[in-house]
């Protein structure tokens, strides 16, 4: 089990002037002056088109075209599994050194080649600035490809005991059937990782992406090609949920389900699932991350400073469309004035625009019912008589779907925008009595339904033990004295439990496990 050791991608800093900033920029520009690109689905290694034509626009540009994709049928879904049922046999049986080089030359391709384009993709098509693009379509993936190989080892090293005259073994066999990812437009990397790491252990995948996200899907099917992937075994349809759905969870080699989007779907498939269960030759694995309402929980200890930055970080990176932002504070009373001030600043001098202007922190929000939704939100806010907005509120859709960092802050601790997931950038506030620490830790945790990620903020060393144990339950991902996003493959496997998924940690041995069947065999001597 000799493999490269993992080592984290290096994050670039893209400072202006620099031939990394120049090159990508160039590389962004030449993608949104292409010609438009017309992206087909790839089923069994070809590109297939269809008639029907779906447009694709920047979210920060909405009247610029960029191209169409090609909306599929279920003839296309039957297609798909056929394609990568044909495929299964030998990519099963093919040596995991071979399946893993696939994935460390992917690697090799996007910390070079292909790294401009896959994060210009992410910029333009998902509206991303630089960072958060180098941060996700380039590092976290390749990362993921590294990280995985590295686990599938001590997944089959794994062992049981034998002894003289007796030979026992398991072997880490992948599922029988396909798996059938569906994926979110808010991570460039976790796409590509909800098809790559059952591939990796050998299963073979029909691929959903987003509709949103379908343009820089195209240039990861594109890297999985030139790594030499054979054809079949991941396959990419762009098609409605249901019409897939229908399909999918009718068929008896339907193995399992990998996804990554909302708490809603989830259930609806889960359920979907279960009344078909009588078709399948297997009880499929069901993987999935869902919502959150991610929480920052403040200590009287903290300092003010750190509390507004992991704040405005936390909350606002990626304009909030993340599954782990925070989005509801507790911040006591004796540093709120501060924390305020701090935040208010950090927060008002945030730029707002396009990501080719590499200075904007904030760029659009996905898409026209994202930014209705948010806006909603904000109006809501805007009325109640328990709360107040003391930042941002403005927004404006007419050339791009651009919302202004919010900050609310709020009398009620159950006010709907502390409970509801939101998914963008908006964040709430509760002060509290800084000497009701406890009666507030039990707040946070009974607040929402969802345990993604949380924070405590705090210097008091008993503190941090009592919010440790109140908020156990609280979130997968529990962070102390930082923001509660930016979880990094193989230094904290990422997953939430509760309403927030099945918590097989992304970035994990523990998520390549649930893309086995083992089989044990005992030999006698
Ligand atoms: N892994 C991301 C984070 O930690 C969220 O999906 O922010």
């Amino acid at each position: 089990f000799n493999v490269p050791v993992p080592v984290n991608e290096p994050v670039r800093a893209y400072a202006p002037g620099t031939a990394e900033h120049k090159n990508l920029i160039d590389k962004y520009k030449e993608l949104y002056n292409q010609p438009q690109i017309d992206i087909p689905m790839y089923i069994g290694g070809k590109e297939v088109r269809t008639e029907k034509k779906r447009p694709m626009a920047p979210p920060h540009d909405h009247q610029k075209l960029l191209g169409h994709y090609n909306q599929g049928s279920a003839v296309h879904v039957e297609q798909a599994i056929e394609a990568a049922m044909n495929a299964r046999e030998a990519w099963a049986n093919t040596p995991w050194e071979q399946r893993a080089a696939v994935f460390l030359r992917a690697a090799e391709l996007l910390a070079g080649p292909f790294r401009d384009k896959m994060n210009a993709a992410t910029m333009l098509a998902q509206s991303k600035n630089v960072f958060q693009a180098e941060i996700d379509a380039a590092c976290e993936m390749i990362d993921f490809f590294r990280f995985n190989v590295q686990y599938l080892t001590t997944i089959y090293k794994d062992q049981p005991i034998s002894s003289p005259g007796v030979w026992n073994r398991v072997e880490y066999r992948p599922l029988e059937g396909f798996i059938y990812a569906i994926t979110p437009f808010n991570f460039t990397s976790i796409c590509a990782n909800l098809c790559a790491s059952p591939a990796l252990m050998g299963n073979v995948v029909v691929w959903k992406p987003a509709a949103s996200q379908v343009y820089s899907a195209a240039v990861i099917m594109e890297l999985f090609q030139a790594a030499g992937l054979p054809d079949g075994v991941i396959n990419m349809v762009t098609i409605d949920g249901p019409t897939a759905g229908e399909v999918i969870f009718k068929h008896r080699d339907f193995g399992g389900i990998h996804f990554t989007g909302s708490t809603e779907v989830f259930r609806g498939l889960w359920k979907n699932i279960g009344e078909n269960l009588d078709k399948y030759k297997s009880y499929p694995r069901i993987v999935g991350e869902t919502g959150g309402k991610d929480f920052v929980m403040v200590h009287r200890s903290a300092k003010a400073a750190e509390v507004a930055t992991a704040l405005s970080r936390g909350a606002f990176e990626y304009q909030g469309q993340k599954c782990s932002a925070a989005s509801r504070a507790y911040i006591p009373s004796n540093i709120w004035a501060d924390v305020k001030s701090i935040l208010v600043s950090q927060v008002s001098s945030m730029k707002m625009g396009s990501p080719e202007d590499t200075s904007n922190f904030i760029n659009a929000v996905i898409d026209k019912k994202a930014f209705t939704k948010i806006s909603e939100y904000i109006d809501y806010a805007k009325a109640a008589s328990d709360a107040e907005i003391i930042v941002g509120g403005n927004y404006d859709g007419s050339k791009g779907y651009f919302i202004e960092p919010t900050v609310i802050v709020t009398t009620n601790p159950k006010f709907k925008t502390m409970e509801e997931e939101i998914f963008g950038p908006v964040l709430t506030i509760h002060v509290y009595d800084e000497y009701k620490y406890e009666e507030t830790l039990h707040i946070v945790d009974s607040t929402s339904e969802y345990a993604l990620t949380g924070s405590i903020m705090a210097t008091d060393r008993y503190a941090i033990t009592q919010a440790t144990d109140a908020l156990r339950n609280a979130a997968g991902n529990f962070y102390i004295n930082d923001k509660p996003t930016g979880a990094v493959v193989g230094q904290q496997p990422f997953g939430g439990a509760r309403g927030s998924g099945t918590n097989d940690k992304a970035g994990a041995a523990m998520n390549l496990m649930r893309w086995v069947s083992v089989r044990t065999i005992k030999e006698t001597f």
